[in-house]
């Protein structure tokens, strides 16, 4: 293996299902912190609890496997009270599982709570929209958006 510079980051991404939008953004996260060799934890969670337990949204994992990155070992989960105390950030994907994040966050969790297209200049306040309703070109603008976010947070951590 090689070194990693030791990282105290630990971020959690959080759409609506935790099948389709948040599940791409941690394999991009993922890949982006390997190929940077920074040691983030990275994990993923959904605001409902539809697809708890379930693999990604099957367009999301071949969308990511276009991409050379593999999705397919992630499950379903609903975000929770220690998620507020475990991650340092925690990323929604869209602005209505953000305010969903804010309103069950605890008065004294320590994670920092954002909007992940506030990472990206130019694309700040925007949202990754859903794309379960869409046919497949929505997983790539998804893939797209997530890899961006992904760039901008390794730059961010390197500092
Ligand atoms: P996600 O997409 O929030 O990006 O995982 C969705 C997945 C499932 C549903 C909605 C959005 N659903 O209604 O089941």
């Amino acid at each position: 293996m090689s070194e990693q510079a030791s990282s105290s980051y630990n971020v959690l991404f959080v759409c609506l299902g935790n099948i389709c939008r948040s599940p791409m953004a941690e394999g991009a996260l993922r890949s982006a912190a390997e190929n940077a060799g920074l040691n983030v934890g990275i994990d993923s969670a959904g605001t409902a609890s539809y697809h708890i337990g379930e693999t990604p949204d099957p367009r999301a994992i071949a969308t990511a496997a276009r991409h050379g990155v593999d999705i397919e070992g992630l499950r379903g989960r609903q975000i929770g009270r220690d998620d507020f105390y475990h991650f340092t950030h925690i990323f929604a994907l869209d602005g209505s599982n953000l305010a969903n994040v804010k309103a069950i966050a605890p008065p004294d969790g320590t994670a920092r709570i954002a909007l992940l297209m506030d990472l990206v200049a130019g694309r700040e306040g925007t949202a990754v929209n859903d794309p379960y309703y869409g046919d497949e070109s929505g997983f790539e603008v998804v893939w797209e958006e997530v890899t961006e976010a992904a760039k901008a947070l390794i730059k961010d951590l390197s500092r």
